[in-house]
């Protein structure tokens, strides 16, 4: 089986008992701490920021976080995060000045470096930059929010971002964000995707590890 992460989104943790809450969802069996940073001006909404990782970090979480900038301009706080611990930053082309410029920071710091697309954002922005990237986020979703339904265009726009990372010989995750349940996580896997954002259905549910074993077992269907 091809080595598929599921990334819990943190975005729909209990926020009053956070470092608690990762600790139990990184027991049911959960690979990566998905960490979403949101400034109410690229996205219309407000989370968390840098101390928050930190935080998380002092309280003895060691697995790997990976934070999703959803702020403009980016460049500023990204030695902010990787000095609070991040593994792994995303961001979102269109809040970035200057991709290559970005990347080359987020590495420069330390962390694997990543580009994420809205539904409608071209995929040419990666012309330049298939041997720069260690992670391609697509979102599934409009970001902003949890809890919202996975938008089906997302399917083709993963194959075609699965045949370039293909082509490309390069060692690149496909993360898919917003929107994955159990019912549609083999799909998605089918498309392309390697690494899955999973926010609500996960934290909604009173048992994580059912969850995240029902996940496992939907994964190990996929179809190579
Ligand atoms: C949306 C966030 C997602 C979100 C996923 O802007 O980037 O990570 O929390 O949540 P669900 O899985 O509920 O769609
Ligand atoms: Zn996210």
């Amino acid at each position: 089986m091809k080595n598929f992460l599921i990334a819990p989104s943190i975005l729909s943790a209990d926020f009053a008992r956070l470092g608690e809450d990762v600790e139990r969802v990184l027991a049911a069996g959960a690979d990566v701490i998905h960490f979403d940073v949101m400034d109410n001006h690229y996205v219309p909404n407000l989370t968390f920021g840098a101390p928050i990782c930190k935080a998380l970090r002092d309280y003895g979480i060691i697995a790997p976080i990976d934070v999703h900038l959803m702020v403009k301009p980016v460049d500023r706080i990204i030695p902010d995060f990787a000095n609070a611990g991040a593994s792994i930053i995303t961001f979102h082309v269109e809040a970035s000045n200057n991709v290559d410029y970005t990347l080359q920071l987020i590495k420069k710091n330390g962390c694997k470096a990543g580009v994420v697309f809205n539904l409608a954002t071209p995929l040419y922005h990666l012309d330049y930059i298939m041997d720069k990237v260690n992670i391609i986020l697509l979102m599934s979703v409009n970001p902003g929010f949890s809890g919202q339904l996975f938008m089906p265009e997302t399917l083709n726009k993963l194959q075609k971002v699965r045949r370039r990372i293909d082509e490309s010989g390069h060692d690149i995750r496909l993360e898919i964000d917003g929107g994955v349940k159990v019912n549609n996580i083999r799909e998605i896997a089918e498309n392309g995707a390697d690494m899955f954002v999973v926010g609500s259905a996960i934290f909604s549910h009173s048992d994580y590890k059912a969850v995240v074993d029902e996940m496992r077992t939907e994964l190990s269907r996929v179809r190579q």
